[in-house]
């Protein structure tokens, strides 16, 4: 089903003016087909999230919910209170899946995090657990040091960055890649003429060849948008890709546009 590989990214841009955004944005997602909405505690829209979920017709059961641990929660204690903060502001009893959103290899906490991590999903508080911005190096440390990899790390992808190496390596551990920024956030990566020939040739627009190829590679997207036609327009398409597409895609590659995960840090 579609609805398993583009999930939706709750972060739109309306939501910053406007906070309510954040709910009819989710609510909108809902209704047009979204099962996944993928939010942080350092989002400062689960309140909004919350209130979509409890107001949309699509049981619970149905919806695949993803927090995150910001920076100022690490820790084995503070990981803990995060995700009960996170719970308590989604009115929710459990989370779907909640991953530590970024490394800070600097102040070296990441395992102490991932050990509560696993308390919790073995206290029936969050179904899954993973990470968010892991390099290998990392991803082998909470392997190492606690015997679990996480089952999924959600990362920067998009043609510009095509993370071939990570995929790789999160093939061989069973790793679910999804990719932020999915369609490279800003407008010019979809202007790029690359696209826009593929696009013209299939009769689709550049997004959908961006999230076809996505789902070529097995990624799961999660494209954000407070537009409830672009909404539909990023999750109902049929866009098949052919080889020499992929190559010509895969060929945009020019490294990471966004924050490097070896040395960033936000809290
Ligand atoms: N784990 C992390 O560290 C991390 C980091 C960044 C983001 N994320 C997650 O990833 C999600 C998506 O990332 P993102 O917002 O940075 O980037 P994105 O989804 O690649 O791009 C969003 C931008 O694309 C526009 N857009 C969406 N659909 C479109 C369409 N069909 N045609 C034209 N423009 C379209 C949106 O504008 P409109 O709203 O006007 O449609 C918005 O400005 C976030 O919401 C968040 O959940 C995670």
């Amino acid at each position: 089903m579609r609805s398993e590989l583009i999930g939706f990214g709750t972060l739109v841009q309306a939501g910053k003016e406007n906070p309510d955004a954040y709910r009819t944005a989710a609510l909108s997602a809902l209704e047009v087909g979204y099962r996944t909405l993928d939010t942080a505690l350092r989002y400062e829209n689960e309140v909004q999230v919350g209130q979509a979920i409890a107001q949309t017709d699509v049981p619970r059961e149905d919806i695949t919910v993803t927090t995150k641990i910001p920076g100022r929660f690490h820790g084995y204690h503070e990981a803990k209170t995060s995700i009960i903060r996170s719970l308590i502001d989604l009115q929710l009893p459990y989370v779907d899946a909640a991953l530590i959103h970024w490394p800070l290899p600097r102040i070296h906490k990441y395992v102490d995090t991932w050990r509560a991590l696993i308390e919790m999903r073995d206290a029936g508080l969050i179904r899954t657990i993973g990470v968010s911005n892991f390099l290998p190096e990392h991803l082998q440390r909470l392997a190492e040091e606690t015997g679990e990899m996480p089952a999924i790390n959600q990362v920067e992808m998009h043609p510009y960055f095509g993370q071939g190496e990570l995929r790789a390596f999160h093939k061989e551990h069973g790793i679910q890649t999804q990719a932020w920024s999915p369609l490279g956030r800003t407008a010019d990566m979809i202007d790029d003429p690359v696209l826009a020939k593929v696009a013209e040739k299939h009769g689709s627009t550049p997004v959908q060849v961006v999230l076809a190829w996505h789902l070529h590679h097995g990624s799961m997207s999660l494209p954000a948008s407070s537009n409830p036609e672009r909404q539909r327009a990023n999750l109902h398409f049929e866009v098949e890709l052919d080889a020499q597409d992929i190559a010509d895609i895969d060929g945009l590659e020019r490294g990471r546009i966004y924050q490097d995960p070896a040395t960033h840090e936000e809290f």
